[in-house]
C-alpha cells in the first residue's frame, strides 16, 4: 500500500474511517493501560482522529503520525487551533497544546525518546500483512521496553472481501515474540457497518487487545 493511495484517499475525501466520536475502547480500557500516567503516547497513523484530543485531556502529551497533511489540516482546523510548524527535511512537526502532529511516513519517522504507551485504532488494520510485520517491526523500535498499548482491530473473512481495513486475527498477532496481546473485548459490530453487510460478510468481529511489550 503506496503513500500516493492514503493521499488520494484524503483528497477525494473518502474518509469512512474517520469517527466524529471517541472510541468506545478508549474511555472502557485506557486506565487499564496507563492508570494515572501522564506519560506522552504515541499513536501511529492517526488521521484526524478525535481520539487524540481525549488523551491528551486525559493529561497524555500525545504524538501523532501521519501521511497525509490534509488530515493534519483538517484536525487543527476542526479544533480551531493555529498549530505551530517546523520542517526538517522530509518531516513536518505540526504542534498545539499538547498535540504533536508528525507529518511523514511511519516508517521513516524515529523518534527522539521511546514511548512508554501507543493506542492503534485503524491503524495496523490499514496495512496488507506484509506491511503489518514492518509495522509491528518499526512500532517496536518506538516504544520503551516495559511498554504498553491498546489496540482496535476488525476480523472478517477475507475470503470475502478486500482491505483496506484489512482482517487480522490473534493467531496472526499471537505470532509476535516480543509482543504480548491480551484480548479485552471482541464483539460483532457488522450491524452497525451496513456498507460491510453489502459485500456478503457474514461477521464482522471489532477486537480489542491490551498490547504489551515482553
Ligand atoms: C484507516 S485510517 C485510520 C486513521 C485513524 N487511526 C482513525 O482511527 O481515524 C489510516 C490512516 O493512516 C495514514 N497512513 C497510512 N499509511 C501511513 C504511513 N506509512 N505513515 C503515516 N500515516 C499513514 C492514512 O493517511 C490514514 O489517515
Amino acid at each position: 500500500m503506496k503513500p500516493d493511495f492514503w493521499l488520494e484517499r484524503w483528497e477525494r475525501e473518502e474518509i469512512g474511517f474517520h469517527r466524529t466520536s471517541i472510541h468506545w475502547a478508549l474511555t472502557t480500557y485506557w486506565h487499564q493501560i496507563a492508570a494515572n500516567s501522564h506519560a506522552p503516547v504515541l499513536v501511529p497513523l492517526c488521521g484526524k482522529s478525535v481520539d487524540l484530543h481525549w488523551l491528551m485531556l486525559r493529561g497524555h502529551p500525545v504524538v501523532g503520525i501521519e501521511l497525509s497533511p490534509k488530515a493534519i489540516t483538517e484536525f487543527f482546523t476542526e479544533w480551531g487551533r493555529n498549530p505551530e510548524q517546523e520542517r526538517n527535511s522530509t518531516i513536518t512537526y505540526w504542534q498545539a497544546e499538547n498535540i504533536r502532529l508528525v507529518q511523514g511516513d511511519f516508517f521513516e519517522v524515529y523518534p527522539d525518546k521511546p514511548f512508554q504507551y501507543f493506542y492503534d485504532r485503524a491503524a495496523l488494520i490499514a496495512l496488507p500483512a506484509t506491511m503489518r510485520s514492518q509495522y509491528l517491526d518499526h512500532l517496536i523500535s518506538c516504544l520503551t521496553t516495559r511498554s504498553s498499548g491498546l489496540l482496535v482491530t476488525l476480523e472478517y473473512d477475507q475470503q470475502k472481501m478486500d482491505g483496506p481495513p484489512f482482517s487480522v486475527t490473534h493467531a496472526e498477532l499471537s505470532g509476535r515474540n516480543e509482543l504480548y496481546f491480551d484480548q479485552l473485548a471482541r464483539r460483532d459490530v457488522l450491524a452497525e457497518y451496513s456498507h460491510f453487510a453489502k459485500q456478503g460478510l457474514d461477521y464482522l468481529f471489532e477486537t480489542i487487545y491490551r498490547v504489551t511489550r515482553i
